[in-house]
């Protein structure tokens, strides 16, 4: 299989390039769509053909580049079947694994950020979205989040799969890339260790985080897989304008 870790500075966002090298499918889990460019680069770069993009949840922080880079590259729209978006191609399940190419890509429902999250799992790699951050998760405060859902899905479902499984987050903030199941049992500090509902829900109810500030433009946004919005204010334009170029420029 070809993968690549790709991040995104301004959501500190991870996306994740799939490639398979029978077929040369390839899929993008979580793309942003101030990446587009860098991301189709790397895909022709490598001989790829982008079949599929997928993406973990309806993310508050970014754009998902999905529905542009059906536009430009003619990928198939992915997402859970759970949110019900009108422009989807392919409703994910537990059931209908995806296929790309000789690579199959199990969707894993993981309530609690969002109700509808999933995450996936590739061989021995999992893509946790926000379900499981490096030594952290994703908050439950929005978007029907729960923080007895998510505890049950960290630790009843993720934390049930070989300890070796990789973990790829949707989100790094202090330059971390990948961590494992044996790892974020032993250490996350939320969900880890002998944490109790109790004590997650405790932890959960403090974390006294500020608004999300891009949130009432991204979720509208990304329910239409991907647009940015006309209103947006200029203080946010950088969420919506594509980074420039480097490579040849
Ligand atoms: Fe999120």
């Amino acid at each position: 299989m070809i993968f690549r870790q790709l991040f995104e500075p301004i959501s500190s966002t991870y996306t994740y390039l799939l490639g398979c090298e029978d077929t040369g499918q390839a899929v993008l889990i979580d793309p942003v769509i101030v990446c587009i460019e860098r991301d189709l680069e790397e895909v022709r770069r490598l001989g790829l053909k982008l079949a599929y993009t997928v993406d973990t949840h309806i993310h508050a922080d970014h754009i998902t580049a999905a529905l542009e880079l059906k536009r430009m590259a003619g990928s198939k729209i992915a997402a859970p079947a759970f949110d019900r978006l009108p422009c989807t191609d392919v409703d994910i399940e537990e059931e209908k694994p995806l296929q790309v190419g000789n690579l199959t890509l199990q969707g894993l429902h993981t309530p609690g950020h969002t109700d509808g999250h999933f995450a996936y799992l590739l061989g021995d790699r999992l893509f946790t979205g926000d379900a499981l951050l490096i030594e952290g998760c994703g908050r439950t405060d929005f978007q029907n989040g729960n923080a007895d859902a998510l505890y049950q899905s960290v630790r009843e479902k993720l934390f049930t799969l070989p300890d070796e499984t990789l973990v790829y987050p949707a989100h790094d903030y202090k330059d971390r890339f990948v961590s494992s199941i044996a790892q974020e049992k032993k250490r996350n500090p939320r969900l880890g260790g002998d944490k109790t509902l109790e004590d997650f829900k405790a932890i959960m109810a403090n974390l006294n985080l500020p608004y999300p500030k891009f949130i009432d433009y991204a979720v509208p946004g990304n329910r239409q897989c991907g647009v940015c919005p006309a209103d947006l204010p200029e203080s946010l334009d950088q969420y919506c304008h594509q980074m420039t170029e480097s490579p040849q420029g």
